[in-house]
């Protein structure tokens, strides 16, 4: 596909009509609305306008400086590239030979790895943007990027809610929206307009190190949730020029955390209908909800670095998929294909292949002479076409101008009176109490009894760090304590819930750091076990300290052995036991599970976490979180909730190995409240229906226990039989959270299409069937038959 400025307005215009819940039929246009959309049409010819003009005018020197992207500490002053001299100030000369004389046109990251003050990120963006505005010949702004996942992470004092994964627990879209708008603002806040985020990555792998970064292991809600955190960021019609409003980044495209070793940035072999099946929906989706930018996957699949893969960047990303946005790449990637993948002999044709393969913006991170020189001279030499580098340079100032950054290049903290407000604190909590899960509840030991005498241990029980996880003040979370200071740990919430005489602390197992890495080490275990003997309940914190990207590796997915150790001899005092798991991704517990009374899981829910946990614990909340992905019970039986029906042998006559059958800890959609719920009177319209008929579904819930509580309600459907490939054992296909009071009934009502019955088959086509089909909602199923010859539709 040819790009033009007329497909991009089409684009804007479409990107305007699919605002609000994607789910929702688009209302009747009002001559308001026209009016609107003649005035977005205009205002994007304008620009369109104002591109082209400033592209006639640039220098090929020019546009490749705005396709590189450094890194803060490189024109921070300092003695290297490295770091930075503390207190931060930027090397003006060193600005100045990356501004003005590389004519770079976009900066990331903080320095030295440390959260600013929004006032120090306005000092600094502004004299970034003076030197690029006033001293460079064509006043273009930079493009500050920062990685703002959960809350403004490099901002000291912003209000962090959990991270994605646990927010997918909350099942909740408007909660996640919510978070994202508050992101958003406070990025504005730190005068920083582009945020990459979300993550869209289809996660069923246990062991990777940034499956707590994403939404977990279902496309469906992975597309769902990502749809409402786009909106979150981007506002109303994607007006990111809207100062409380920033870019989102998409990332990582495509196929990033499904490595056949689990460790980051390891080769991946991925068949092309499982790509289309489960990984791109949920950029589909994004895509169609209008994100400006994508970041790319760092890693190799089938062989190929995506960073030089032209068939995902340029035919399915740009022609089928249509999109317009931003394409940067990950840290270093294009160095990579040289120094790493051994693809490119050269740095220089690293560039070219990137950059023919439809990279637009290198995030070079160090060291920007040999790409800017590079691809100066591969141009030059007919290697990379101009017209490459035109649209590359297109879509970086769209982005540009959609943020308004030629007329308002930073945004001052002063403007945001709401930055780390009550209001924005509320929301956080909210978020981190909805997604508690409780997995495990044996004779009701929780909640608790505010008057007990409880024991609260292990290595989580008094860490901010471990509460908020990596990219919180410092990109692994080591720098945590020095800025959450003011917050609740585990155990100073529990302290303010029940009286600090009523609680005993000794940690029995702690971290201690070696750099990004950790150990554990026994910390007064026999003195944790003794303490436990006059004590009504144990508090057990556990899980594993902080960590991202390859400093998360693991070789052994298992919780540590003295985290073991401890759990067991805490268990043999007869005393009960509520493990609280603090944890990036599921570590398995099987050796000491069965030993447990009561299991809640935290995940990483930021600054507020330990409060809504102690409100959980002590029944102020009654819990309501869904688990996000399947918890393994053994390290050789990480079977996926998505599988095939042959991954359930037990249920196969003549196969006599249990153990190796599915049989996860606990699964995917698994979470207890203090309430009961009784689901009841699943009905379709019909039978059967035609390939074209909506397919109505309704089921009643009720309340009936003794508590108000809230039901994230989960619809499965099965296709019985494919002909093409083997069908998935069921699949989510809609989700919705409920409030019920003691005794209340609600009917949902749900509607599906053939569409959503749909499967990618052998040939990469997404295809429906006629057949038998099953729908689950709890324990409730009903079948029906869709009727009609097969159809195939677009991806
Ligand atoms: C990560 C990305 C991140 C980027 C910039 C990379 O190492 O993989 O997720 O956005 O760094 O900080």
């Amino acid at each position: 596909m040819k790009l033009t400025n007329a497909t991009f307005t089409a684009a804007l215009l479409a990107y305007a009509m699919l605002t609000g819940c994607q789910s929702q039929k688009p209302a009747p246009v009002t001559t308001e609305e026209t009016a609107t959309a003649v005035q977005a049409n205009r205002a994007t010819t304008e620009t369109d306008k104002k591109i082209e003009d400033l592209l006639s005018q640039m220098t090929l020197e020019e546009k490749v400086g705005q396709m590189a992207q450094i890194t803060l500490d490189v024109v921070g002053k300092g003695d290297n590239r490295f770091s930075s001299y503390e207190p931060l100030k930027l090397d003006d000369k060193e600005l100045r030979k990356a501004l003005v004389d590389y004519k770079i046109g976009s900066i990331l990251n903080t320095a030295n790895n440390r959260a600013r003050t929004p006032e120090k990120w306005y000092e600094i963006i502004s004299q970034i943007q003076n030197v690029a505005m006033k001293d460079t010949r064509l006043k273009i702004p930079v493009i500050y990027g920062v990685d703002m996942i959960h809350g403004a992470t490099y901002t000291a004092g912003a209000t962090m809610f959990p991270q994605q994964i646990g927010q997918a627990a909350t099942r909740n879209r408007e909660l996640v929206r919510r978070g994202a708008e508050i992101t958003a603002y406070e990025t504005r806040a730190s005068s920083i307009p582009w945020n990459f985020s979300p993550v869209l990555d289809f996660a069923p792998d246990p062991q990777f190190s940034r499956q707590f970064e994403t939404f977990g292991e279902d496309p469906y809600l992975t597309s769902e949730l990502g749809v409402q955190m786009i909106n979150g960021y981007e506002g109303d019609n994607n007006d990111i020029g809207h100062p409380e409003h920033v870019a989102s980044c998409m990332k990582h495209f495509l196929g990033y955390q499904v490595p056949s070793s689990g460790k980051d940035r390891t080769p991946t072999y991925i068949p092309e209908t499982a790509l289309r099946e489960y990984h791109l929906p949920a950029f589909k989706a994004a895509i169609d909800a209008g994100s400006h930018t994508i970041m790319i996957n760092s890693g190799i699949i089938n062989g190929v670095p995506v960073h030089a893969n032209y068939d995902i960047l340029t035919k399915l990303l740009r022609d089928e998929l249509g999109f317009e946005g931003l394409v940067v790449t990950d840290w270093g990637d294009i160095e990579y294909l040289h120094t790493r993948d051994k693809v490119a002999p050269t740095m220089k044709d690293a560039i070219m292949m990137a950059i023919n393969a439809g990279i637009d913006m290198s995030m070079i991170a160090y060291n920007y002479e040999p790409f800017c020189n590079g691809l100066v001279e591969l141009v030059k030499e007919g290697k990379v076409k101009q017209e490459r580098i035109d649209d590359a340079v297109r879509r970086i100032l769209r982005v540009k101008y959609a943020l308004n950054l030629f007329e308002k290049p930073t945004t001052n903290p002063k403007d945001y009176p709401k930055f780390a407000s009550k209001e924005f604190e509320e929301a956080a909590y909210q978020t981190a109490a909805e997604s508690i899960t409780l997995l495990k509840n044996e004779k009701n030991v929780l909640p608790l009894k505010k008057g007990m005498k409880v024991l609260v241990t292990g290595p989580n029980a008094n860490s901010m760090r471990t509460l908020n996880g990596a990219w919180t003040y410092s990109w692994q979370g080591e720098k945590v304590e020095e800025f959450a200071g003011k917050y609740n740990t585990i155990l100073e919430a529990v302290q303010k819930e029940i009286g600090a005489g009523n609680v005993t602390y000794v940690s029995g197992v702690s971290y201690k750091m070696d750099g990004f890495y950790y150990e554990e080490f026994a910390d007064k275990m026999n003195n944790a076990v003794a303490a436990a003997k006059n004590v009504d309940a144990i508090i057990l914190c556990l899980g594993e300290n902080t960590s991202t990207e390859t400093p998360g590796n693991i070789n052994d997915i298992y919780i540590s052995d003295l985290q073991t150790e401890l759990a067991k001899k805490l268990a043999q005092t007869g005393k009960p036991v509520i493990l609280v798991l603090n944890e990036g991704r599921p570590r398995v517990i099987s050796r000491f599970e069965r030993d447990m009374d009561g299991i809640v899981q935290i995940y990483q829910p930021g600054n507020y976490g330990g409060d809504a946990l102690a409100d959980v614990l002590f029944g102020d909340v009654n819990p309501s979180g869904k688990l996000p992905y399947n918890y393994p019970r053994y390290p050789n039986a990480l079977v996926p909730f998505i599988h095939k029906p042959s991954a359930e042998q037990r249920k196969a006559e003549g196969v006599y190995n249990y153990e190796a059958d599915y049989n996860p800890q606990y699964e995917f959609g698994h979470g207890l409240s203090y309430t009961t719920f009784k689901y009841a009177n699943l009905n379709l319209t019909k039978e059967s229906y035609s390939m074209e008929e909506p397919i109505e579904v309704t089921v009643q819930v009720t309340n009936t226990g003794k508590r108000e509580g809230k039901e994230a309600v989960h619809l499965y459907t099965t296709d019985l039989y494919a002909s093409d490939i083997t069908p998935d054992v069921k699949r989510l296909r809609r989700f919705e959270k409920i409030n019920l009071k003691p005794g209340e009934s609600k009917t949902l009502s749900f509607t599906l299409t053939a569409d959503d019955l749909s499967y990618i088959n052998r040939k990469g086509e997404k295809m429906t069937e006629a057949g038998e089909f099953e729908i689950r909602i709890g324990d409730q199923v009903k079948k029906f038959m869709l009727n009609g010859s097969k159809t195939i539709g677009k991806n």
